[in-house]
């Protein structure tokens, strides 16, 4: 009989799917040019370079198995479980403003004040932030994640909002913002919306407190009701922001 066209056996057939499944594996991760300017480095990943190193792979085009994987759906609560590496410094926030009897607007912007830092980019957080979320919130809550980006640097001692002490620390007795955070504050000064921005500075937390009980469960309804979650899952909608999510969710897709 000839080699060729001998059915397998079970074990054979077996073998074959394992190699199939390395070789999925082996679908090679890109990093973006971000990554690598983050490290000092001007560089890109290109075919070519890759190529020579992993003669004839593929390249990523889905998720990444080393991450946790999403839902088919996912909500923006899945991406706190599964892609923001940190959650206590938010929860923490949105507890202090409820205890502080904040309203809903103002408990959502403080849970959603960092999330460009704790998911995706820290430079200019508060405007990655407010744009991740544009679409999805009340136009006050967009605002106030934007703006909490300028109003942290500068005290009103009258509404209970020193300079954090945590800033010398952290930057330097030294640091001056620079003009267009200046201007951006100049702007906020006088918005009707001032004091929504200005309450996520005051619930912020400049400290991590171990003693603070906090759960991701208590926001839940929270979200429920001033998110809105796209039905086809956060990052699948085609809101002028859903590429965000996307990249979140497939932070090293070739393209
Ligand atoms: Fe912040
Ligand atoms: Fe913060």
């Amino acid at each position: 009989m000839n080699e060729h066209i001998k059915p397998k056996s079970i074990s054979e057939r077996a073998d074959h799917l394992e190699e199939e499944m390395m070789h999925e594996l082996e679908r090679v991760m890109t990093k973006s040019t971000l990554h690598y300017l983050s490290d000092g480095e001007v560089k890109m990943d290109t075919s070519a370079g890759l190529w020579a190193k992993h003669p004839g792979a593929k390249f990523n085009m889905g998720p990444d198995p080393r991450l946790p994987p999403m839902p088919e759906k996912p909500t923006l609560i899945d991406y706190f479980k599964c892609r923001f590496a940190q959650h206590a410094h938010l929860l923490q926030s949105a507890t202090h403003a409820l205890k502080n009897g904040c309203n809903e607007k103002v408990v959502l912007a403080c849970l959603l004040h960092d999330i460009a830092v704790v998911s995706f980019i820290r430079c200019d957080h508060g405007y990655w932030g407010a744009q991740m979320i544009e679409p999805y919130v009340d136009e006050e809550v967009s605002w106030a994640v934007r703006t909490h980006q300028a109003l942290r640097f500068f005290p009103d001692e009258a509404a209970g909002y020193p300079y954090p002490e945590m800033y010398v620390k952290l930057f330097g007795d030294d640091y001056k913002p620079e003009p267009y955070i200046v201007a951006e504050y100049e702007r906020a000064r006088n918005h009707k919306w001032y004091m929504t921005s200005r309450l996520i500075c005051i619930n912020d937390i400049y400290s991590f407190d171990p003693n603070m009980k906090v759960n991701l469960d208590d926001f839940v309804d929270i979200v429920g009701r001033n998110f809105r979650q796209p039905g086809e899952g956060l990052g699948f909608d085609d809101s002028p922001s859903s590429h965000m999510w996307r990249t979140m969710m497939w932070p090293n897709r070739f393209l």
